[in-house]
């Protein structure tokens, strides 16, 4: 579900479940890790680009692996990607287009460079599900987009288009959809052109706060477990899965 192409010293890690607009479940969590691990310790890539097709990026965790999401520890597949992502030391690039729901939108919050389609639907769902926010967005989303308009995406939920993404700087650039995957490729043999210790420097020092961000993900973590076994929350996972 994971489809891996290198390019040159680019690696292009495509999610591929359009059945399920790309929600992403245990297995998808895994072999972006280990696609990840693997491409972190490879010499021959130096960039590793993130993305779902020209239609849709993720409609995000799949809500049936909530409604049985057992211990959320280190070895969990979730867990164990968003400290993957979180520490990845090579630039990661993303483009982005229709979708981009919860880890869709906070995985973003971790990518050094991101490109979007003009029709994305950004989205941070949580507080309606009945959870919390998670991947270190309760921390990264405020720096990057202020105090309030984080309130209104996190404790709202409102979804948000990527012309605001763009305006508050959590989207580079927006591209249209026929070009996006091509110019986001364009822009990661960009990198990979570069001197790759200085990339992996200066990518290191622009993350200088890692360890407050790693911190963020256990907090999160550990509020989300609980609330995942709420009342609410289990009512809310039915709901949808009982919509039709
Ligand atoms: N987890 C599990 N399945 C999901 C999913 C998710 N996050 N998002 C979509 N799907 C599934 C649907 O259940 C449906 O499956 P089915 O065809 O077997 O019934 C299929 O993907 C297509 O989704 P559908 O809802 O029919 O498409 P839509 O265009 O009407 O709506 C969404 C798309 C994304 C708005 C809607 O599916 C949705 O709200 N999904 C949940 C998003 C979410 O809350 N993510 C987690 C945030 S923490």
């Amino acid at each position: 579900m994971i489809q891996q192409q290198q390019v040159d010293a680019v690696l292009i890690l495509s999610m591929q479940r359009f059945d399920k607009k790309n929600a992403l479940n245990l297995q998808m969590y895994r072999e972006l890790s280990a696609a990840l691990q693997s491409a972190a310790a490879n010499p021959a890539i130096k960039v590793v680009q993130l993305q779902g097709n020209e239609h849709c990026f993720s409609s995000g965790n799949d809500l049936k692996d909530f409604l049985s999401a057992g211990e959320l520890n280190r070895q969990h597949p979730v867990v164990e990607f968003l400290y993957t992502v979180a520490a990845f030391p090579k630039p990661l690039v993303a483009a982005v287009a229709g979708l981009a729901i919860g880890i869709g939108t906070t995985v973003l919050l971790h990518c050094d460079l991101v490109y979007a389609a003009p029709d994305c639907r950004f989205q941070l769902p949580f507080t309606q599900l009945g959870l919390c926010p998670e991947a270190a967005s309760s921390l990264l989303l405020p720096q990057i987009a202020g105090y309030q308009r984080a309130a209104q995406y996190l404790l709202l939920g409102e979804a948000f288009s990527s012309e605001q993404a763009a305006a508050f700087g959590l989207v580079n650039e927006i591209v249209p959809a026929a070009q996006l995957l091509a110019h986001a490729a364009s822009k990661a043999q960009a990198l990979a052109a570069l001197p790759a210790q200085a990339v992996l420097v200066s990518k290191a020092l622009l993350k200088a706060n890692s360890k407050q961000t790693e911190h963020a993900i256990a907090t999160e973590l550990a509020e989300f477990q609980q609330l995942l076994q709420s009342d609410s929350c289990q009512q809310r996972l039915q709901a949808f899965f009982s919509r039709k």
